[in-house]
Parts: C-alpha cells; sequence; structure tokens
C-alpha cells in the first residue's frame, strides 16, 4: 500500500464482490488504471440483506480480505449504506468514483465533487448466477 500523495489521483468503487469471479477483478483493474489509488467501498452484509433479499456467501470481513488482497487496491472500507455515498466519496479524498453500467445514470448527482465513469460489466458472468450453477449441479 503506498501512501496517499496530494497529485495521487483517488479512484473510489463499491460491490459487495461474493464469490469473487473474474467479473470483479476486471472492474478492479480497469478502475485503478483510471488513477493512482484504487479505494473499495465493499457492501456490508445487512446491506445486502435490505438490497438482494439474501445473506452473502461470505462475510463481509471475508470479502474485504479477499479485495484488500489483490494488487490494484489501495484500501478497502465497509460500505454501510447506500445513502452514504457522497461522504464516502468526500472522506476519502476521491478525483473518480466507478461504477459498472447496470448502475449507468445513477450516480450522476456526484458529478459535482468528482468525475463519475461507468465501465462495461464483463459480459456472461454474475455471482447469482454462478449461485445458482453451483446450486443447479450440487
Ligand atoms: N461487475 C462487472 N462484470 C460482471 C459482474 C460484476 O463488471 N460480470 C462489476 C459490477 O458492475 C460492480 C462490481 O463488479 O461494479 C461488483 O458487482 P457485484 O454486484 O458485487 O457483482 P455481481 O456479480 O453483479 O453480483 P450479483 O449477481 O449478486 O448482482
Amino acid at each position: 500500500m503506498s501512501a496517499p500523495t496530494s497529485e495521487a489521483r483517488t479512484v473510489i468503487t463499491f460491490g459487495t464482490f461474493d464469490v469473487f469471479h473474474v467479473g470483479h477483478l476486471r472492474v478492479i483493474e480497469r478502475a485503478a488504471a483510471l488513477g493512482d489509488r484504487l479505494v473499495v467501498g465493499v457492501s456490508a452484509d445487512e446491506l445486502n440483506i435490505r438490497k438482494k433479499g439474501r445473506e452473502p456467501v461470505f462475510s463481509e470481513g471475508e470479502r474485504m480480505a479477499i479485495v484488500a488482497a489483490l494488487k490494484p487496491v489501495h484500501a478497502v472500507f465497509l460500505e454501510e449504506s447506500l445513502e452514504l455515498k457522497r461522504e464516502y466519496i468526500l472522506e476519502h479524498g476521491a478525483h473518480v468514483l466507478v461504477m459498472g453500467d447496470d448502475w449507468e445514470g445513477r450516480f450522476d448527482e456526484f458529478r459535482d465533487i468528482c468525475d463519475v465513469v461507468y465501465l462495461p460489466r464483463t459480459p456472461a458472468i454474475s455471482t447469482t448466477a454462478l449461485i445458482e450453477k453451483i446450486s443447479a449441479t450440487g
């Protein structure tokens, strides 16, 4: 991990990153390439239960440990509420917010404080599809 400098361009992104897969890796690599430091908000278990109606397969602590161990990631934090994006962006001094294009347009309100970039999702893979595939073959 490198310390932030005043010149460092910080990128922030958010996600559950449950049952970590190559689509997650690709979005993290592409987000990191947009700046000097990548900070990742990993969504809390409670938030996922509210958002997706199920508990993640891996706990928030496990998901944070996996994401934090990735070479392009400088820091992780727990995203406890979807309503706190603005606070998280400011708190981490982010210059760029990166989201998958499944969220296209939904975060444009933050263009007053940072750049907002939507990246195309990696086709044909998702945590939900993986869970369904594994359950069907079990
Ligand atoms: N992502 C991606 N390509 C995929 C799947 C996810 O680029 N094929 C990105 C999402 O756009 C998001 C981040 O990875 O920026 C975390 O997404 P997350 O919701 O945790 O993963 P999903 O696989 O989409 O999970 P689910 O099926 O539970 O919605």
